[in-house]
């Protein structure tokens, strides 16, 4: 029985197992404290294992998985992450180890076309919203046609061959997606790929995963002195990513085409027209890639596909719907890391039953009290888990934020038998309770309603799922959380003041950093003293000289990094940049934080909500920062120290709306306001919501209404349909 926790989490489209949200819904990857503590959790859980992975690939099987710049970005954003989120950084986070150093070897090859991931779906509900969100994006009508793909989503590496006059020049791991591990003599051992193919376009591009079927694995694992790997997916991927290609050779790798990158000529107009080719020039592709109509369509295959999933001989992990009609997929296009016109439709979450033996409370940056599960170590889908998120207080009483019942509204105790569940790559979390198995005279959790940090009160603002510690800079766990925010890669990102550095200076008595600014003045402080920092244990006075010197480098911040820097609640990299450009300069962002206020600057309020992508709560968050006293004190204190570069404006000679400020109004016909709103940011324009003397260029339809009327009497420039698409064309 499993209601899966709060109102975010959803059901497996099965029905019968809980599913959590989608990884990456939105049209970027989203700024790490904008995420809520479950997306945040999620997202961790999925980077560290991903670290962890690479890790032990490395370290013990000499097989790395994935390649450095993969490695970096996932450690940079797993960093920001719990930065941002400190509540859900584990002791045993990757982030507090050393991590595997770089490995020389393969040559890198930058992809002609960048190579994508998928969105992910978990319940049938979140297809509905896939569809639905296409329709309206390319203004098709319910009734319209629209076909799709389905297909099996293998669990393995994704490889692009490149062929040049139909033969296969080089082969190139996914890396960070635009550039990759030239793997090319490897590739060449791998029987499924050709070397030749006749009949194809003079510039072929063939996209698809590297696999290893189970029963080639087992052989493998089994074989003499052989290294063991923990699954298909390992096993491909350390074989693949061999220095000697003989290794490889002698590894049964297999190779499925779903894909293409560059090409001199279309394949077909289809995507089943175009696999159907790649078929024909010799590819292996999946038999289970069926045309489908509509939703229903697409829920069956993935049923029956299900159904098989054992019996196919090779691990998959979902389902991958594609848009057939490739002139869609080009008007779709792509967010910043996975196209429109796919999604990955997941298998339901594995789980097990184990013990909660402790809840323990961890304090944010935001003063979040988040409370995380301690279990008996438990094995849920080839993974040992020993913490899962528990998100706030309602849900360990059973209910969600809507006051609604969750796990029939059973309530979670310490000594409790719960069930834990993991779907794709994610935190684990609890769905399930057994009252049968509660230990005699187990209590009810009391969460706490002070700070069990700093001891101040600790409340729940109407509205707000989330209780919070209101001791600000005062509480430790906040200032340190704050701390090591404005320290960390995304923010200051001062070489030689980590997250260890700087607990261990928020607690020195001599020379303590307890506010940002504490930084700029440490070097000053160091010289004024006696217990110089060079004379301390773990600094010598190189190391010190490079914190002063690194220090100081950061003096000068362009004001986008500033802002974000600064960790006021809900305001990210994305929002901080959105702010930044929309200010320019950190006197005037200044000026209007400190005057926007719905009664008493009403002016300012209105123009910081005309932003684009800035909401009611970002824009009270942010004002309220430079509003209240204590928390502008520190802002002050810090920013006398610097000298803040105005904001980096996107290129200007991109195209002809690059830097400009535009806003639709009217009715477009010709496509639909998000797909105009995509096209605009892609060729480095901000689209806002009203005019105002900031205004650029108005784009306007039939029925525009007043914001026309308003950009005639301020004289900005008016166009309509036809010349916005000529202006874009
Ligand atoms: S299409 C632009 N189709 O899944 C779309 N990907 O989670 C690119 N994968 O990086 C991907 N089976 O390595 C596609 N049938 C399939 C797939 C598939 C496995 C992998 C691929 C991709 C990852 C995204």
């Amino acid at each position: 029985m499993g209601q899966s926790g709060d109102s975010k989490g959803r059901r497996g489209a099965s029905g019968d197992a809980p599913a959590p949200e989608a990884a990456q819904p939105g049209d970027a990857r989203p700024d790490a404290a904008g995420l809520s503590t479950e997306e945040a959790a999620d997202e961790i859980a999925s980077l560290s294992q991903l670290i962890e992975a690479a890790n032990i690939a490395y370290h013990q099987n000499d097989a790395p998985e994935i390649t450095d710049a993969e490695y970096d970005s996932a450690k940079r954003r797993l960093t920001a992450l719990e930065a941002a989120h400190p509540a859900l950084a584990s002791p045993e986070s990757p982030t507090t180890k050393v991590g595997a150093p770089a490995k020389e070897g393969f040559g890198k090859i930058r992809h002609a076309q960048r190579m994508m991931s998928l969105e992910n779906a978990f319940a049938a509900s979140e297809i509905d919203e896939f569809i639905a969100r296409i329709r309206s994006f390319l203004g098709l009508a319910p009734d319209a046609p629209l076909e799709f793909t389905a297909e099996p989503k293998i669990d393995g590496l994704s490889l692009s061959l490149r062929y040049e006059n139909g033969r296969l020049v080089h082969a190139a791991t996914r890396g960070d997606g635009e550039i990759g591990e030239n793997v090319t003599e490897n590739a060449r051992q791998i029987a499924d790929i050709p070397q030749n193919v006749t009949g194809a376009p003079e510039l072929l591009e063939v996209r698809g995963e590297v696999y290893m079927t189970h029963a080639d694995f087992a052989a493998l694992n089994a074989g003499e002195g052989a290294r063991v790997f923990a699954n298909p997916r390992n096993a491909a991927a350390g074989s693949l990513r061999q220095l000697d290609p003989a290794i490889t050779a002698a590894r049964p790798l297999r190779f499925f085409a779903y894909g293409w990158g560059e090409l001199s000529a279309p394949l077909s107009d289809t995507q089943m027209g175009s696999v159907n080719q790649l078929k024909t020039l010799g590819f292996p592709t999946n038999e289970l890639t069926t045309l489908c109509r509509d939703k229903a369509d697409l829920l069956r295959v993935w049923e029956r596909i299900e159904a098989q999933r054992s019996t196919l001989g090779y691990d998959i992990d979902g389902v991958v719907y594609k848009v057939n009609d490739l002139a869609l997929q080009r008007r779709l296009g792509f967010r910043s890391t996975t196209p429109r016109w796919a999604i990955a439709h997941k298998f339901p979450a594995e789980t097990a039953w184990t013990r909660l033996t402790g809840i323990e409370i961890q304090v944010g940056r935001t003063g979040a009290l988040s409370p995380v599960a301690r279990l008996e170590p438990v094995t849920v889908g080839g993974v040992t888990v020993s913490n899962a998120t528990l998100h706030n207080e309602d849900y360990i009483a059973g209910r969600d934020n809507t006051g609604r019942a969750l796990r029939g509204g059973r309530d979670l105790r310490i000594g409790d038998m719960v069930r834990i569940y993991r779907a794709g790559d994610v935190i684990p979390k609890i769905d399930d309770v057994d009252l049968a198995q509660r230990p005699e005279g187990a209590q009810k959790f009391s969460f706490p309603e002070t700070c069990p940090e700093c001891g101040s009160a600790a409340i729940r603002e109407p509205g707000d799922a989330v209780r919070r510690c209101t001791g600000g800079m005062a509480c430790p766990a906040q200032a340190v959380e704050k701390l090591k925010h404005f320290v960390s890669r995304g923010a200051f990102d001062i070489a030689g003041l980590g997250a260890k550095q700087i607990e261990a200076f928020y607690h020195d008595a001599a020379l303590p950093i307890r506010k940002p600014g504490d930084i700029f003045t440490l070097e000053a402080r160091d010289q004024a003293g006696l217990a110089r920092l060079e004379n301390r244990e773990g600094w010598g006075k190189i190391s010190a000289r490079n914190l002063f010197a690194a220090i100081d480098a950061r003096r000068e911040i362009p004001l986008e990094t500033l802002i974000g820097a600064l960790g006021i609640r809900h305001v990210g990299e994305q929002s901080a940049r959105l702010l930044a450009r929309h200010y320019g300069d950190w006197p005037s962002f200044e000026a209007a934080m400190e005057a926007a206020d719905p009664e008493t600057g009403a002016e300012a309020w209105a123009d910081l909500l005309a932003i684009d992508g800035v909401g009611e709560v970002l824009a009270r968050s942010v004002a309220l920062a430079f509003q209240q006293p204590a928390e502008r004190e520190v802002i002050d204190d810090l920013v006398r120290h610097l000298h803040v570069l105005p904001a980096r404006q996107p290129a200007t000679d991109a195209s002809p709306i690059a830097g400009k400020t535009l806003v639709f109004t009217g009715t477009l016909e010709q496509m639909s306001r998000a797909e105009a709103k995509a096209r605009a940011e892609a060729l480095g324009a901000k689209v806002a919501g009203s005019v105002s003397a900031r205004t650029d260029l108005v784009i306007a339809g039939p029925g525009a209404g007043s914001k026309g009327k308003k950009a005639l009497e301020l004289g900005i420039e008016t166009i309509d349909e036809a010349q916005w698409l000529a202006l874009i064309s």
